[in-house]
């Protein structure tokens, strides 16, 4: 039976995931590379432990080579320092680098499960997202998030190791000094606290600013020549200037907002420092600590003020990491195509029925399928003829089930296709849709296109000689071996039109459907694209969609559609007969030759004394 399908249930205005939730998702992608970051946490512990030992060692130094004579050779003074600074940097590189080799693993795993929503998402996905969203969620979301995020980790891991190892060494050195300068961390505490809820809000509109400014771009690129056309370049200039112009003022707020942390936890830290170093001069003086033991303390607890400033400046990478990480997340979670199917159609013979179907698209006003009844018997030709907006997509949308019943049930071979896993219903139809869509590939890539066992050269040939694209192939540079440009610019619309229909000629399908598939076509190029599909007449089911009337006037059954309802079906011939709204189209259309190209002529016979609805515009 048809599920209730997700079709009904809007959820455009959901709550954002929280970002906790994100950062759990987030978490849940790091750990299974847990090695990686246990590598680079010990990398980074022992480089860390190695900083305290610089201040010891000057403490070493000074007081004894200044105070008690030399007690070793000199030349011991260069090695140790550059060996310690040679084993900080080592092991720091060598953190750094398992650190990413991690980072870089997640990334590519999230990408792939990115791609992986995306191919399985609803058709509704693809309303409420443009392309460059799209590939800006999969290619840059995860990169920038775990990037920065892995970075931080980097950061925080090393600083936190050496402000701990630094901390424990003042402790040793002087630990009243030392718990006197804790006195400013519940200040600290606030401040921040403070800065990164406005950081919070701040990068959550960045990130929408973003994502507005990829629509432009988008836009953009896509419609260039509608652009061009309409001299609309000012137009999306400004339009773009004002997207990026918003995108940089909230970068700006962003980045205001972050810059603020250092200045002021720097402040707050100066308060303890001037109070530590007043008092060590003061033990120094009275003669309680050596020279050694002041210089060291000193450099120690200048050398905390750097992994502490680095802390506090996580905050904007971590907020702005976990935005962009729930970005994508919302993708990985768009509801993917219902596919509650079980059963498994090898073979089919192609036998459709249609029991008072019906669909409603979200949001609009009116079903644009219902009480669609109709019995296709295995090879049998049906054209689907009526005005703009009737329905005659949504059957084929249905059909496959990009559309989703809200009632009545459509069979194939008697099983219904609610019954079907998905990938068992559509492999049984070939389509021609109405919008074409062409890889960037060769011609024979395109014609063949997944298909698992390669391309069959000779049957590629066969399938452009059928769609009569051959002899145009046949010219081109490489054969069909030759690039077709992004969604075959370099291709006529006829020439693009006749490549899909070559496409679905070398799928072996039950049903074979054509949408509007030669509407494009000069009439000698549809004559032989109309024998081919003639030739397959009885052996598939086929459907057709047109407009133009003279192409469909074979098929076994006509049905006449108006809103989503079958009005009249029958022959050709019976329907004239009937004389109703199919004979009245085949009088418009053939009345002033090809009608359908010039359908305003039509409009206007009808319309004698109407002046142009338009005309107040003009
Ligand atoms: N994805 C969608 N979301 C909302 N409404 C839709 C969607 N697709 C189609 N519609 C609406 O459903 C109705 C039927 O559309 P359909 O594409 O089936 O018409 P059609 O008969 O194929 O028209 P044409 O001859 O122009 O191709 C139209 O009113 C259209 O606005
Ligand atoms: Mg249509």
């Amino acid at each position: 039976m048809a599920e209730p399908n997700t079709e009904q249930a809007p959820q455009a205005p959901q709550e954002p995931m929280p970002l906790k939730e994100a950062g759990r998702r987030l978490l849940s992608y790091l750990q299974p590379h847990w090695k990686y970051w246990a590598i680079s946490f010990l990398f980074f512990t022992f480089g860390a432990a190695v900083e305290p030992i610089i201040p010891a060692l000057f403490k070493k130094l000074i007081d004894s080579g200044f105070q008690e004579g030399l007690k070793y050779p000199i030349w011991i003074v260069p090695v140790v320092i550059i060996g310690l600074f040679l084993a900080r940097g080592t092991l720091n590189f060598c953190g750094t680098y398992t650190m990413r080799y991690g980072v870089t693993a997640v990334v590519l795993d999230m990408r792939k499960d990115l791609m992986r929503a995306l191919l399985r998402a609803d058709a509704r996905l693809f309303s409420q997202i443009s392309p460059g969203i799209a590939v800006n969620k999969i290619i840059n979301d995860p990169h920038n998030s775990v990037d920065v995020m892995g970075s931080t980790a980097i950061s925080i891991v090393k600083d936190a190791m050496s402000l701990i190892a630094l901390v424990g060494y003042l402790l040793y050195l002087n630990w009243q000094l030392t718990l006197i300068s804790f006195v400013s961390m519940p200040l600290l505490a606030v401040t921040i606290k403070q800065v990164q809820k406005r950081l919070r809000m701040v990068g959550q509109a960045q990130y929408e600013s973003q994502q507005r400014l990829v629509n432009t771009v988008d836009d953009n690129a896509r419609a260039w020549r509608v652009v061009r056309t309409f001299d609309a370049a000012a137009f999306e200039q400004q339009r773009f200037d004002q997207e990026a112009t918003q995108y940089r003022r909230w970068t700006l707020k962003q980045t205001t907002t972050s810059a603020l942390i250092t200045p002021m936890t720097q402040v707050v830290a100066a308060f303890g420092v001037s109070i530590i170093i007043t008092l060590a001069i003061l033990q120094a003086s009275k003669g309680a600590s050596t020279v050694g033991d002041f210089v060291s303390f000193v450099t120690a607890l200048l050398m905390t003020i750097s992994p502490m400033r680095h802390l506090t400046d996580v905050a904007q990478p971590i907020a702005g990491s976990l935005i962009t990480a729930r970005g994508a997340f919302e993708l990985m979670d768009s509801p993917a195509e219902p596919d509650h199917g079980t059963k498994e159609m090898t073979t089919s013979r192609g036998e459709l029925t249609f029991e008072r179907a019906e669909v409603h698209y979200e949001g609009a006003p009116t079903p644009a399928l219902q009480d669609f009844s109709l019995h296709i018997p295995a090879g049998q030709t049906v054209a689907f003829v009526g005005a703009s907006g009737a329905g005659k997509s949504t059957v084929v949308s249905t059909l496959l089930r990009f559309a989703h019943l809200k009632g009545g049930r459509i069979t194939l071979d008697g099983v219904d296709i609610e019954d079907l896993k998905l990938a068992s219903l559509r492999r049984h139809f070939a389509v021609v849709s109405q919008d074409i869509v062409l890889f960037d590939g060769s011609v024979a890539q395109n014609v063949a296109y997944a298909h698992p066992s390669g391309i069959d050269r000779a049957k590629v040939e066969q399938c452009l000689r059928a769609a009569n694209l051959w002899q145009h192939v046949s010219t081109m540079a490489d054969g069909m071996d030759t690039g077709i440009g992004t969604n075959g610019s370099k291709l006529s619309g006829g020439q693009r039109q006749r490549l899909a229909i070559a496409r679905a000629l070398y799928r072996d399908a039950a049903v074979w459907i054509f949408d509007e598939a030669t509407s494009a076509l000069d009439s000698e190029s549809e004559a032989v694209v109309q024998q081919s599909i003639e030739n397959l007449r009885h052996s598939k089911t086929l459907i057709l969609i047109a407009h133009r009337l003279s192409t469909i006037r074979n098929a076994d059954v006509i049905c006449v559609m108006a809103e989503g309802r079958i009005i009249e079906q029958g022959s050709h011939q019976s329907l004239i007969a009937r004389n109703g709204t199919y004979a009245n189209l085949v009088r418009i259309q053939s009345a002033d030759g090809p009608g359908e190209q010039n359908p305003a002529a039509a409009d206007t016979a009808s319309s004698q004394p109407a002046e142009h609805p338009l005309k107040k515009y003009l």
